[in-house]
């Protein structure tokens, strides 16, 4: 409370201070303007008018003005202080310390991922090294070079789209583009590229003219694998395929190799596994035969090797191509494949 000043004119200035300390934080903006501005406030014009007083009046009334200026300054500050503490108490209570922390989500592989990375990684255990190529293909890298003669009937299932743009100059071959039906044509180029020995596994995405059923898919995964080196034989091709299928199915697996066709392979083989459900005696698992069909081999067709600039008569290899989902499919009995294409949570949360 500021005393009576003896000044009437200045006296009607005290419940003005005094009502500071009731302010919100707008009006409390106004009101310093009005009171303090430096140029237009009223205590600015008070102390401009103190040069007009008359010399007895002066003393006294300039002290006083300064003295109210001084207790609205501070009045100012101690409800601008106040508001600003209020503020930061709201906001305190704003934050509830007592509400449950927010889930983070923590994803996992895909089961399909994860079958990929462990078959490669037991060839890479082998020494492999892992390749990639183009999913657009030229006819010649997906079919001629591989031996596919043309409009032969191998190539019945292997339909898929054709690429409208323009192909590149310089092509090898036939050079219509597609998206690629297989893996093996990255066989071809790691050997344009890598000269022999050449041990490598391709993983990657194929397309073809397939239905999306419970059984097949218009876009699924292959392995393709290839060994080429002097002297290599069937041999190297049945060992390696049955060390691999025991290091993923299990130790006790019993593989079998059936005779087979595939352009680019001669000899071509199926090599299965004995259904570990039925131990062989056959159930709806392996449709009644004992056996899942796991990948198709072969040694490399001389004239793939030809293809690739290698000599047939130097070089020999054998060569592979799985399907990972199917795989996948068989190791954790998931019946329809479209399962992996989904990303049902409830299916995938199995897999963590
Ligand atoms: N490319 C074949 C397919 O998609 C799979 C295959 C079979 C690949 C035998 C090979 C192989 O390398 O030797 O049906």
């Amino acid at each position: 409370m500021i005393e009576p000043t003896g000044h009437s004119e200045l006296d009607a200035l005290l419940p003005r201070i005094a009502a500071i300390a009731g302010l919100d934080a707008d009006t409390l903006e106004a009101e310093q303007t009005a009171l303090l501005g430096r140029k237009a406030g009223l205590f600015t014009t008070l102390l401009r008018s103190v040069a007009d007083l008359p010399i007895e009046r002066k003393r006294t009334f300039g002290a006083t003005v300064n003295r109210l200026k001084t207790a609205a300054e501070a009045a100012v500050d101690a409800r601008r202080a106040a508001l600003d503490a209020a503020a930061a108490q709201a906001a305190r209570r704003d934050v509830d310390l007592t509400m449950p922390g927010r889930k983070r989500a923590i994803g996992g592989i895909h089961p399909t991922n994860a079958v990929v990375d462990e078959i490669v990684g037991i060839f890479r255990g082998l020494g492999f090294s892992v390749a990639t190529g183009p999913e657009i293909e030229t006819v010649w890298y997906n079919f001629g070079a591989l031996n596919f003669p043309p409009d032969h009937p191998a190539m019945d299932v292997h339909d898929t789209l054709y690429v409208d743009a323009a192909p590149a100059a310089g092509e090898q071959g036939d050079p219509t583009l597609l998206l690629r039906t297989h893996t093996s044509p990255v066989q071809i180029r790691v050997l344009q590229e890598t000269p022999p020995p050449v041990r490598v596994v391709m993983p990657g995405m194929v397309y073809r003219k397939d239905p999306f059923d419970p059984s097949h898919a218009p876009a699924f995964l292959q392995i393709e694998g290839l060994a080429v080196d002097t002297d290599i034989t069937f041999v190297d091709l049945k060992a390696t395929l049955a060390h691999f299928a025991r290091s993923f199915f299990g130790a006790q697996t019993v593989v079998r190799f059936r005779p087979s066709f595939f352009p680019f392979t001669e000899p071509s083989a199926e090599m299965d596994i004995q259904c570990r459900l039925c131990a062989g005696k056959g159930c709806p698992a392996c449709k009644g035969t004992g056996w899942m069909e796991i990948l198709g081999c072969g040694m490399v067709h001389p004239n793939v090797l030809a293809s690739a600039g290698l000599d047939p008569e130097q070089v020999s290899g054998w060569a592979f191509g799985m399907g990972p989902q199917r795989i996948a499919m068989q190791r954790y009995d998931i019946r329809d494949i479209r399962t992996l294409y989904e990303g049902d949570m409830r299916v995938l949360e199995q897999f963590r």
